[in-house]
């Protein structure tokens, strides 16, 4: 095992190596293989990803066509503009573009020894990491693959190091550029379309030759609306759920982005994934090093619910800051007070969840802001439409000043957590630190610290005096931590829901000063990052909730601070099989926060029963957003039993594999199930849509994933009331063989918006 160091790079492996012999290294994980050869060019190549294969020289034998005569077509591990792309022409796609310190462009990375260097990880992770070097100036490249063998998922990232005379300009810094020759003559592409109230829509399109597709970002603080930095890759064009080659691929940034995928005129396909510089090439000063941000990448043979499934595992194993440690059930104020609150509205909540069997009481916005910057204005309690999302001129002062509002909360927030704890139940705290209003003590003591543009008229967010604060600037990132830690050191405190309602309406800083106006879009998620990371280690119990503006964040640059992400702030159940089932395609159920909220939804105006209500959210990580005290009696007895039973069913839910059975965008109905990684226990949700009774029929519901050799006990849980079975199957013991190959027929009524969640336990 050697460690790796740009010091031990640049002092003993100075000398690109050209001309050495083709060797394979092979890199695999339990169901994949990558193989990398050190061309005689003295680049890195990259010539197979997919099946596991057991020798890698076996594939380079393979290889070779007419496509490959001159020996430079196997393409780099990593592109840059320089590299040689078919041949002789210069490589304009992805991957790394510098101006290098002369002004020149071309960057040629040679390999700096001749085989990765091992570096130590966790147990299950092999880390590779492949230093290199410019043949024509002092720019050094470390590319990096993490491979987590469990789940088929592999990391890879870039370091870039300018080691020239003055400072470079990076015009491209992907952190992943890869090609590869012909694998299919079809690929699908499958990603999620996404903007306030429609996050995660599930989008197909189909790979043209002669055409590039991009996902892409230039929100700097909404990293997960327009697209979702995530995506699946049908190669061949005609997977399913259960069937079909597939690479997914997910971008854990949360700064703005791009993921462009091109089929050349001669089919070769190239994916790149990295921050997007359009807005401005990031300055490198000399001496200087930058880290990109991760990708993560997986292949399968089984389909899109096999990747879903292998993120899924690699974010419960890896990624995720609290692992696979149960997620709490809580009511969030937000929906039920929204900023009108005295200390007794929270109370009575508390009350309210308590007596549901909750776990975890969460005070939204409004509780902050001191004196004349007290957060105390009203916010309209309809929020249909969506204009009026911006709560339509209200919610002015305090965002910058992270003090109790004494107003509202005269005994302080210490008052609440003891009130919390008395109930039994943990108390957590909603914050928006990346913004401020203009109406707070930190900006009126410190303006220079809002993004601003000098010379030009100023425009505000919500409230008409929000702005986004300067995360570039690391006196931003002091002050902000500094007030923070003090929060997130009250007694009790356990959970804090990370909300930024902002875009980068001035997008300027004085910090950066006038040559550096490019790097604030990477420097502001950096800065971000940074507070996230100080935060994590001085408070390492806290879980946090990444919410920005409902899903604004909800993507893996965010979740490796936080442990789930808002979906969105339509919580109408019916919009919720839709996106949940999107999100899904990525995210595991843990990281989905689905609440049960008020009967007419505040922003559909919805009417759905509360048993579809919470048959929507048990499929993700249950909570409440409503007054508790406007539910009947029979209300609460039913939510009682339901969170009875998602506290007993939450290791399979959260912790478990999901499948997906029925897709809610093929037909008025859908279905799911999670199962326990050692098949003994499973949750099937069958949900009815908008149904009609002349043309909806109901195919078998076939549950997948179990033990065909086990036999399982079917029981239907959160049965409203008297309602009748919504199977026939409801109490009987039946093999996993046949409940997966006959499968059962729900009984969903003619009507709509019927449900039924069944949980299966082998004997
Ligand atoms: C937007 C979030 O998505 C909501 O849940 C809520 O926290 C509001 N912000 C509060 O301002």
């Amino acid at each position: 095992m050697r460690k790796f160091g740009w010091l031990m790079a640049a002092a003993a492996l100075s000398a690109p190596m050209v001309g050495v012999a083709a060797a394979g290294f092979k890199l695999d994980t339990r169901s994949s293989s990558l193989v990398f050869e050190l061309g005689a060019d003295g680049a890195w190549r990259w010539p197979y990803y997919g099946a596991k294969v057991a020798a890698a020289a076996d594939v380079l034998d393979l290889e070779g066509g007419p496509y490959f005569d001159d020996g430079l077509t196997r393409y780099p591990t990593y592109d840059t503009y320089g590299a040689r792309y078919d041949g002789d022409e210069v490589e304009k796609f992805g991957g790394l573009a510098v101006r290098h310190a002369d002004g020149y462009m071309m960057t040629e990375l040679k390999a700096l020894g001749r085989a990765p260097v091992e570096l130590g990880d966790e147990e299950g992770v092999r880390h590779w990491a492949f230093p290199m070097k410019d043949c024509a100036h002092g720019f050094f490249a470390t590319q990096h693959f993490r491979a987590d063998f469990a789940s088929d998922v592999v990391e890879t990232w870039m370091e870039f190091r300018n080691a020239e005379t003055a400072a470079v300009e990076l015009v491209r810094m992907d952190a992943f550029a890869w090609s590869m020759h012909r694998l299919a003559k079809r690929y699908r592409l499958h990603s999620l379309s996404s903007w306030w109230g429609r996050e995660a829509q599930l989008r197909e399109a189909e790979l043209v030759p002669s055409q590039a597709l991009v996902l892409d970002n230039r929100n700097g603080i909404h990293s997960a609306w327009n697209a979702n930095p995530a995506f699946m890759l049908d190669i061949g064009g005609d997977s399913t759920e259960a069937t079909g080659e597939v690479l997914g691929g997910v971008l854990a940034w949360s700064g703005v982005w791009r993921i462009g995928f091109r089929l050349d005129w001669k089919e070769t396909l190239s994916i790149v994934a990295g921050p997007d510089n359009g807005n401005g090439a990031y300055v490198l000063d000399a001496g200087r090093s930058l880290k990109t941000p991760v990708f993560a990448f997986t292949w399968s043979r089984q389909g899109r619910g096999q990747v879903s499934r292998n993120f899924h595992r690699w974010a419960r194993h890896r990624w995720l800051p609290h692992r696979t440690a149960p997620r709490e059930v809580l009511l969030n104020s937000w929906e039920g007070s929204y900023l009108t609150f005295k200390e007794q509205t929270l109370t009575d909540m508390m009350d309210g969840v308590a007596e549901m069997g909750g776990e975890m009481f969460v005070l939204d916005d409004g509780w902050f802001g001191e004196g004349e910057f007290a957060r105390d204005h009203d916010v309209p309690q309809d929020i249909s439409g969506l204009a009026a999302n911006n709560q339509g001129g209200k919610c002015d002062a305090g965002l910058g000043d992270w003090v109790v509002n004494r107003r509202k909360l005269p005994r302080g927030l210490e008052y609440l957590t003891a009130a919390a704890a008395k109930r039994g139940l943990k108390f957590g705290l909603w914050v928006e630190p990346e913004m401020a209003n203009f109406k707070s003590r930190l900006l009126t003591e410190h303006p220079e610290f809002a993004t601003q543009i000098p010379n030009r008229e100023n425009v505000y967010g919500r409230g008409g005096t929000q702005n986004v604060l300067d995360f570039a600037n690391p006196k931003v990132v002091d002050a902000i931590f500094r007030q923070l830690d003090a929060i997130y050191s009250i007694p009790g405190l356990a959970y804090v829901k990370w909300d930024a309602n902002a875009n980068f309406f001035n997008p300027g800083s004085l910090y950066l000063g006038a040559g550096r106006q490019g790097n604030l879009w990477f420097d502001y998620a950096t800065g971000v990052q940074d507070l996230l990371e100080r935060l994590r280690q001085a408070h390492p119990e806290i879980v946090t909730q990444a919410c920005s503006s409902g899903g604004g964040r909800m993507e893996y640059g965010f979740l490796r601070y936080c442990d789930e992400a808002w979906v969105s702030d339509i919580t109408d159940a019916r919009e919720r099989v839709f996106m949940q089932w999107g999100a899904s395609q990525f995210y595991p159920a843990s990281v989905l926060a689905a609440h049960v909220t008020a009967r007419e939804n505040h922003a559909t105006r919805r009417v759905i029963s509360l048993k579809f209500r919470f048959d929507v959210a048990m499929s993700g990580r249950l909570g409440f957003e409503l007054r508790p005290v406007d539910l009947s009696r029979e209300e609460v007895e039913f939510a009682r039993r339901c969170v009875a039973d998602y506290k007993r069913l939450r290791p399979v839910i959260q912790g478990g594999d999901l499948y997906r059975l029925k897709s809610p965008y093929d037909s008025n109905y859908s279905s799911l199930m999670f199962v326990s990684e050692d098949q003994t226990q499973a949750v099937v949700f069958v949900y009815g849509l908008n149904r009609s009774p002349l043309r909806d029929f109901v195919a078998n519901v076939r549950p997948a994933g179990l033990d065909p050799a086990k036999r399982y006990r079917i029981r239907e849980i959160n049965r409203w009331g008297q309602d009748a079975p919504h199977v026939v199957c409801d109490g009987k013991v039946v093999g996993g063989d046949a409940l997966m190959n006959a499968g059962f027929e729900p009984l969903l009524a003619n009507r709509d918006y019927d449900s039924c969640v069944l949980e299966l336990t082998a004997q």
